[in-house]
């Protein structure tokens, strides 16, 4: 059985005063304590106060996005899979549609960062998901398919037993506008299967969540589904108790 995941993409949201009461509305209501795995990905600056205040508990914490190069040198406002593991991180977000879109990050550029953040260690939450237009033109699979094969043939599937994927339909993200537990489920589907032509073991083990205006009235529905095995939220999970409750949703 695969343990359900949910983590909360803070995006470029807080203060350090906010982030710290965030945090502590987290503890208070136990996240990460019951039968689900708990991560919240804070922006870079706030990492270092978030992972020392999160220390001892379940909570773990991960970065937003990470630079494709390894190790050190010379690239002005990167950081390193490398520096996030040593700092204490445990995962790290790639491909994010809003760094696909906003950032111009491909699919090889992607499949780089994920190479990078095993390389170090890191735990990969890649994120595929299609537009509207695509969806709308009936590209949704093709356009999942790509993203996914694109890390694969780079790192290998026997890559994904280390990583999480999370299909975040772009038309969903921040909109209001969740996919139907159908609609996620059947994307799922489609995502797992493709795994399973590289081995129906790892197809089976590696969690796939759903994101897109993931909130705790419409979690629990969402985790039902057999290939939904937690979330990735962005807007709720600012909300100490909301997020809470979504984590137990998951349980
Ligand atoms: O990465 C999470 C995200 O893109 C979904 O955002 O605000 O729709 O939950 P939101």
């Amino acid at each position: 059985m695969r343990r359900p995941l949910v983590a909360g993409n803070w995006k470029m949201h807080g203060s350090r005063e906010s982030v710290a009461q965030l945090v502590q509305g987290l503890l208070s209501e136990q996240v990460g304590e019951g039968n689900v795995d708990c991560a919240v990905f804070p922006v870079a600056i706030h990492l270092s106060s978030v992972l020392a205040q999160v220390a001892g508990s379940k909570l773990s914490v991960g970065a937003q996005v990470c630079a494709a190069q390894s190790g050190q040198g010379a690239f002005t406002g990167e950081v390193a899979a490398e520096q996030l593991q040593d700092l204490g991180c445990k995962a790290v977000l790639v491909g994010h549609s809003e760094r696909r879109q906003l950032f111009a990050e491909t699919d090889a550029l992607v499949a780089g960062k994920f190479a990078a953040a095993l390389r170090a260690g890191l735990t990969p939450v890649l994120c595929v998901g299609e537009s509207l237009a695509e969806r709308e033109a009936q590209q949704t699979e093709a356009i999942v398919l790509q993203q996914l094969r694109a890390v694969i043939e780079l790192c290998g599937a026997e890559a994904l037993r280390q990583a999480v994927v999370a299909y975040e339909p772009v038309w969903a993200i921040g909109t209001g506008l969740t996919a139907t537990p159908e609609q996620a489920q059947a994307v799922h589907k489609v995502i797992r299967d493709e795994i399973a032509v590289h081995g129906s073991e790892i197809a089976a083990q590696v969690r796939i969540v759903y994101g897109g205006s993931v909130k705790a009235a419409n979690a629990a529905e969402l985790f039902a589904m057999p290939d939904i095995d937690g979330g990735l939220v962005g807007g709720a999970s600012l909300d100490a108790k909301e997020f809470a409750a979504i984590c137990r949703a998951a349980e």
